[in-house]
């Protein structure tokens, strides 16, 4: 997941070279099942999206509609979001989705040095003391009682 791998692909097929797809597992879900986060918990979340939070809300590249996220009931996964993830928050409040929604980031997931930093939509951007590598989780998955 945005590992550039059909970019790859493509370039390797144009140059006639051979390839082999090994599929992995992708932080999107590993780093937060890792820190007891299930992003598909059932009675809580039908579904997960995932997002880049590479370009933030209001940069001129900006694509995503987070008001739609926002109502759209799944767990929201932001990836590549440490830098823009104020931004991100404030959009999704925006939005419509409750400031008081659970919210996690789980930093270095699957390393000795994971940690994981639980708050809620509007909090979790002073909370969480990140660095990347790291995974923002938003959605009801993110405070699930006794896990984590
Ligand atoms: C360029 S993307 C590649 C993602 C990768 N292809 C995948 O599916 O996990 C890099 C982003 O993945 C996430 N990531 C990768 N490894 C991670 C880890 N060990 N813990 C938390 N997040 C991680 C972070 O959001 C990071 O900014």
């Amino acid at each position: 997941m945005f590992g550039r791998g059909g970019e790859e692909l493509l370039a390797c097929l144009d140059a006639r070279v051979e390839v082999r797809i090994v599929p992995g597992v992708t932080s999107a879900t590993a780093a937060p099942a890792l820190a007891g986060i299930p992003v598909t918990h059932r009675g809580l979340a039908q579904g997960f999206t995932v997002v880049s939070g590479q370009v933030p809300p209001g940069h001129p590249d900006w694509t995503i509609d987070y008001a739609a996220l926002a109502a759209s009931g799944t767990t929201i996964v932001v990836l590549m979001g440490v830098r823009t993830l104020r931004a991100i928050c404030a959009a999704l409040v925006s939005g419509g989705l409750a400031p008081d929604t659970p919210a996690a980031v789980v930093a270095d997931g699957t390393m000795p040095s994971q940690r994981v930093a639980r708050a809620t939509l509007s909090t979790i951007d002073a909370a969480a003391d990140i660095s990347p590598p790291a995974v923002a989780v938003i959605g009801a998955v993110a405070d699930v009682p006794g896990l984590g």
